[in-house]
Formats: structure tokens, sequence, C-alpha cells
């Protein structure tokens, strides 16, 4: 067995992507590996979106250049692959900053690493493909897919046609694409068979799901949500990330009508304010969201919301962002990811006037006090309740285990360990910044046995 070692970088999307090149080389003899020291293979799956990401891939790869000069010495090989976003973004720039990288390969042509292994086999030199062969992919990627424990990711939709003005993934991701529903129903039925219980449906702008159902229609994210939740062993359903442009009537019933469809949206506004909104060219208004949050939670009233943030958009005064302390005010967040503008080559912004550092990170901490206090209410509002859990794995603690909420909150419970990939309705005891300590309903306060 050859030994494959993935670094994954950035989104959930990434996340899916390095599972399935796992899956995509299994038959070649490669096994998974802990770290990239013995390993004949690395691949450094990268993200683009921001600029510290991007700078994290040549750092590594700087090391991984030593491992690799290191193991030529004793007469052994590895090989190093860059894919994903940073790969696509910046393609053959990626072997001139680092001769040590073999193979250089995108998001969209992943599917195509075996060849590319053959060709750095056979000549002397480096593999670089970043072309945009999406739906040739999805026909190619192996059905065989492996799973980790009982919840999965599943690719739904790619690619992005808002073009936000800050955004890089409209030119890394390419146009949107939506795989046809027979093919992402094989793949879910594929994923329970193996014990997985909770998918999480992924798209760069999942809610603009739009695939070729078997009647020859055009199936929305909504209707696909209703097929998969009849499957038999899908007991819950989630998907991210949304755009509120692509928020439809029938998506809102879902959260209403569909029980598998857990109470939790990542619903992103970036901005409160009309002005940066629209010079983000996000394509609503304060006010659409705020409607829009309105019908959302008139169709599920204990939906637990959340979003990402940017301050420091170019141009973004202190009324601008006051707007947006304002809009989180009278949202309330569950959860939220925030950012400071980073300006990224090839995209509109980045070539505007700039807002001082400084004026960012200020930005940056008074919205992310008001955002953590909101999170720790929304938390504590949950102490004494009953709720369910996924138990995913088990804790530190001997007989712990840990899983998920239905509003995706961290939860550990003790006298647990049995019940992995089992959904369990337990208290919640006490309440932790990022996480709900609970106890099973069958096991009393002062139990001591352990399992
Ligand atoms: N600068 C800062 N944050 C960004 N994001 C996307 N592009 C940028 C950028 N240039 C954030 C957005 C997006 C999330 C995935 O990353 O908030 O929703
Ligand atoms: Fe980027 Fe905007 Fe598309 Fe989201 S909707 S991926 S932020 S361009």
């Amino acid at each position: 067995m050859k030994k494959l070692f993935i670094k994954t970088y950035g989104c959930q999307m990434n996340v899916y992507d390095s599972a399935r090149m796992a899956d995509l080389l299994t038959p070649l003899g490669y096994a998974l590996a802990d770290g990239p020291e013995a390993a004949d293979m690395v691949i450094l799956n990268t993200c683009h979106i921001r600029e510290k990401a991007a700078d994290k891939v040549y750092s590594e790869l700087g090391k991984l250049r030593e491992m690799k000069e290191e193991k030529a010495r004793t007469g052994d090989k590895m090989l190093i692959a860059v894919a994903g976003c940073v790969a696509q973004a910046e393609g053959a720039e990626i072997v001139k900053r680092q001769s040590a990288v073999d193979i250089v390969v995108g998001p969209q042509s992943y599917h195509r690493l075996p060849e590319l292994i053959a060709r750095i086999s056979r000549e002397k030199g480096h593999a670089l493909d970043t072309d945009f062969p999406v739906e040739e992919k999805f026909d190619t990627l192996p059905e065989e897919i492996a799973v980790g424990g009982p919840t999965a990711f599943l690719t739904v939709q790619e690619g992005c046609d808002k073009f936000c003005t800050f955004c890089v993934v409209p030119y890394t991701r390419g146009a949107e694409y939506s795989r046809p529903v027979a093919q992402i129903e094989r793949e879910a039925r594929k994923l329970a068979d193996k014990g997985v219980r909770e998918i999480t449906l992924l798209g760069q702008n999942v809610n603009a799901y739009s695939g070729d159902g078997a009647d020859g229609e055009a199936w929305s994210l909504a209707k696909l949500i209703r097929k998969l939740a009849a499957i038999e062993g899908i007991d819950r359903i989630r998907y991210t990330t949304s755009h509120p442009r692509d928020m439809g009537d029938d998506l809102i019933a879902a959260h209403r009508d569909v029980e598998a469809l857990m109470p939790y949206l990542h619903l992103p506004v970036q901005s409160g304010s009309n002005r940066i909104l629209d010079a983000m060219n996000r394509q609503h208004t304060r006010d659409d969201y705020l409607r829009l949050v309105e019908r959302i939670r008139a169709a599920r009233p204990d939906i637990a919301l959340s979003s990402d943030f940017i301050v420091g958009f170019p141009g973004e005064t202190d009324e601008d962002f006051a707007d947006t302390m304002a809009l989180v005010r009278e949202v309330g967040y569950a959860s939220h990811f925030s950012f400071k503008y980073s300006p990224r080559p090839g995209t509109p912004a980045a070539t505007q006037k700039q807002i001082p550092e400084e004026v960012k990170a200020a930005r940056l901490e008074e919205l992310q006090t008001l955002l953590f206090a909101q999170q720790r209410a929304f938390n504590t509002s949950c102490e004494g309740k009953t709720m369910d859990v996924l138990f995913e794995k088990k804790g530190r603690q001997a007989g712990q285990a840990i899983g998920r909420s239905p509003f995706l909150q961290p939860v550990h419970a003790d006298h647990a360990g049995h019940l992995l990939g089992q959904i369990v309705p337990v208290k919640i005891e006490s309440v932790f910044p990022n996480s709900l300590s609970a106890r099973l309903l069958n096991v009393p306060c002062t139990a001591e046995a352990g399992s």
C-alpha cells in the first residue's frame, strides 16, 4: 500500500472533495496516512477565499519541499499535488514559486488525478489541469464512497453566477452547475446503507439548485430535500450555503413541513448597509433580508440563524457599519462567521480604495463581541431543554460521546459512548460558549455507571 496524506483548507466543499480524491486514489493502492512525513503522495486541497488562506499554502509547500528532499536522499519519492481554489486561481504560477510541486489540479478536474499521476511517472516535469469539466467530474467519480461516521457531506451544486464584487468563487469554481437528482439520490442511498444518518447538502449557492429530475423537470432544492428525506435511514438533512435571493417559497415551506430538515439555516447577509450591499452586488436590500427572516421564522419559529459578515469593505463608513450592527441586533444570530475584507486579485472590489487595517480590526472586534454575546444567549436559552442529539464520536472522558443538536451545537454527554450513530433525546444541563453539556434522559443526575 502507498500512503496518501491530504490536507484540507477552507470550506466544507473542500472537505467533500478531499474525501472524493481519497475514494478516487484507493483503487490505485493509496491508503490514507495521518501525516505527511511517511506519505508517498501529499495533496494540499487549498482555499483562495481570503489572502491568509492562500498564503498558508506556500508556507506549507516550503515544509513539504524539505520533506521531499529528505526522502530523495534515501531514494524515496514524495509526489506533491496542489488542488482546490489556489490551484485554479494561480495555475502554473504555483510551480514557478515552488518547483517541488508535481501536480496542480483545479476543483473541477480532480477526477483526472489518476491520469495526472500516471503522466508524472512517465514524463519528467509537472502536470497541470485547471479545466472546468464539472459534469464529467461527477459522472466519473467512483460510486464507492468511504464514510467516516454517521454524518456526511454531499455536494449537490457547484459554482456561482452571482459575482459578488469581493468574491473569487465564480472564478475558481466556475459557473453554477447542479447535479442530476438521480445521481444525488444514489449517493445518498449509498451513504445511508453505510450508516449515515445526517447529510449536509453542499453548494456554493446551494439554494439555487436546479437539477434534472427523472421526470424531465428541473427540480428545486426543496423538491430534492423532500425526495432525500424519504430515504430510509436519512433522518437529518442540512444544506449550506444559501443566498438570500434564492430562498424560494417552497424551501421556506420545507422548513415548516419536512421533519428531517433541521432547524438551522446559514443565510449570509455580509452587511446591513444598503449602500454596501449594492457595492457588493448582493442583489438584495437590508429590508429584503429582514422580511425574508420574518417569513422563515413564521414557517419555523425555533430556527437558529447564522450568517457570514464582512467588515471594512471598500467605502464602508461608520454609518454603514452601524447599519450592520443594527441588523445583527434586529435578527439575533445563533452562530456566525465574520471576516475583515481581504482584497482578492481579479475581483472588482480589490482595485478600489481600501479601508485602513486598524479600522477593519476595530469593527471586527465590535461585531464579534455582539455576535458572540448572541451565541451565548442562544446557547443559554437551551439550558434545561430536552433535544435530540446525533452522537458522532467519542469524547475525551471515558464513556463520553459528542454529537450535534438540531441547531448544530456540539453537545457532549457522559455514559453515551455506546450510542454513536444514534439519535437520542438528552437534557441540556450546562452551557459553554461553543458547546452544550447534556445528560441522557434515562440516566439519573447522580449516575456513576459508565459505558
Ligand atoms: N474578504 C473577506 N471575506 C470574504 N468572503 C468571501 N470573500 C471574501 C473576501 N474577499 C467571506 C464571505 C463569504 C465567506 C465564505 O467568506 O463572508 O460568505
Ligand atoms: Fe461568492 Fe457571492 Fe457567489 Fe457567495 S454568492 S459564492 S459570496 S460570489
